[in-house]
């Protein structure tokens, strides 16, 4: 028998985790991500308050981008790519974080992910962060250190919202502790997101109170608002004027702010097409979602900063409900067809509210018109793509936006003489009242 050199054995705790545990566990994480965005993406279009509605659209993008970092380091640890394609060992607890998406409400949802599963994916990135090693693993370290950080100012949050439902609804009380204690006892059965190798786990079975949703028909809006269809007169009565001046400075924030409509539209999509396109799909519509609810929030912020109360400000669903009961593609060429179709005028109004002084309207609509710039690629790209996987004419991709503008102006054509003269009362008070402001 051959003599064995001496070496040095000496435990290094360095050496934890080898080069394809670590990738195991990032890519544990990137499911659980991904799983969770798109739980947030489902409860976009059914939750009504606009804090909540943007606050998960900007969270949503949040974690698309540590899964897409996660998704990219796992690719250089060069673990085999058909793996990095199924959850494998980890389905059980991926399919637990997919459950969020069968909350029975809104609190439910708000309570089992601010109390549960962003909890244990908080600890499971500290612990990740102590026990991997900084030196071999640094990548990993760099973006995984914000996304804990990201993960703590979700939970606060998410606790912020809930306890805001429970002051809302707070019938709805025990039913979404229950959901959210069978969540975290299924949780705690299946050993936790953690970062230890998965045990085999038999396929679980659902969770007591999920509820199968499908896309609502019309998106649930905040109380706060002045509901409407329409939510300014031009849009159902073409010789009402876009306006000058204050008109327009009122005008553009008001259309804004009704980018609401957008965000529901982005998370719909993200949702639907999500198994069906490959994870760019998820990547880019995160952030197209979350820079709708830039937009929308830069509308309600200077509608606010001029003085007006949110109980006089028209807040429509007519774009979304144009094509909500359609195929999802529909919403998908809906973006599109807008998109296209203003971005010529964002620049010029940019340029306009400048001459007038107006330096915030200004600012927030260049802006806007460099994320529409990124859109409208988005749009173009993602309906060729998603014709070609219907094994469709790729090139069908502008009917589509032709079939979205027929859409909308047959939805627009139901608009009834009371809506006509209601929106008319609604914008001309705005208008006295901002006048008023001005002076
Ligand atoms: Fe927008
Ligand atoms: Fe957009």
């Amino acid at each position: 028998m051959a003599d064995f050199p001496t070496v040095l054995v000496t435990p290094q705790a360095r050496a934890r985790w080898m080069r394809l545990d670590t990738a195991q566990l990032l890519k544990r994480f990137f499911f659980c991500e991904r799983s969770l965005l798109l739980a947030y993406a489902d409860w976009i279009p059914r939750t009504g308050p606009l804090d909540i509605k943007n606050g998960l659209a900007n969270f949503l993008w949040q974690n698309a981008e540590t899964a897409h970092s996660l998704r990219n380091r796992v690719f250089e640890l060069r673990f085999p790519s058909r793996l990095l394609e199924e959850e494998g060992a980890d389905r059980v607890l991926v399919e637990l974080f997919a459950a969020a998406k069968k909350s029975p409400s809104v609190l439910a949802f708000i309570l089992c992910v601010g109390r549960v599963l962003l909890p244990a994916l908080r600890d499971s990135y500290e612990a990740y962060l102590r026990g991997s090693d900084g030196i071999a693993d640094g990548p990993t370290h760099r973006f995984l250190r914000l996304a804990l950080q990201e993960k703590n100012e979700q939970m606060s949050t998410f606790e912020h919202w809930a306890e805001a439902e429970l002051r809302r609804a707070p019938a709805l009380r025990s039913d979404a502790l229950a959901w959210t204690d069978a969540m975290a006892g299924r949780l705690a059965e299946i050993g936790g997101v953690g970062v230890v190798p998965a045990p085999a786990q038999a396929v679980a079975a659902p969770l007591p109170g999920a509820k199968e949703w499908t896309t609502p028909r019309q998106p649930a809006r905040d109380e706060r608002f002045w509901p409407c269809r329409f939510y300014w007169p031009d849009v159902v009565d073409p010789s009402y004027p876009y306006g000058e001046g204050m008109q327009l400075q009122v005008r553009s924030a008001i259309s804004h702010l009704n980018e609401v409509w957008a965000i529901e539209a982005g998370s719909v999509i993200l949702s639907a097409f999500a198994n069906v396109l490959p994870w760019e799909w998820i990547h880019d519509a995160a952030r197209w979602t979350y820079d709708e609810s830039r937009h929308c929030r830069m509308g309600y912020e200077r509608l606010m900063a001029w003085g007006l109360q949110p109980a006089e400000i028209p807040l429509g669903t007519y774009i979304y409900e144009s094509a909500s009961g359609e195929d999802p593609i529909y919403l998908l060429g809906m973006l599109f067809f807008f998109e296209t179709k203003n971005i010529r005028h964002k620049a010029a109004r940019a340029q306009v509210f400048h001459t007038y002084g107006d330096t915030l309207s200004e600012h927030d609509m260049d802006f806007d018109w460099a994320d529409e710039t990124i859109h409208a690629g988005y749009g173009k790209h993602w309906l060729k793509e998603l014709l070609a996987v219907r094994g469709e004419d790729p090139a069908a991709y502008d009917r589509i936006r032709e079939q979205c503008g027929k859409l909308v102006s047959d939805y627009v054509d139901t608009a009834t003489p009371e809506e006509v003269a209601d929106i008319k009362k609604i914008a001309g008070a705005i208008l006295a009242r901002a006048d008023v402001t001005r002076r």
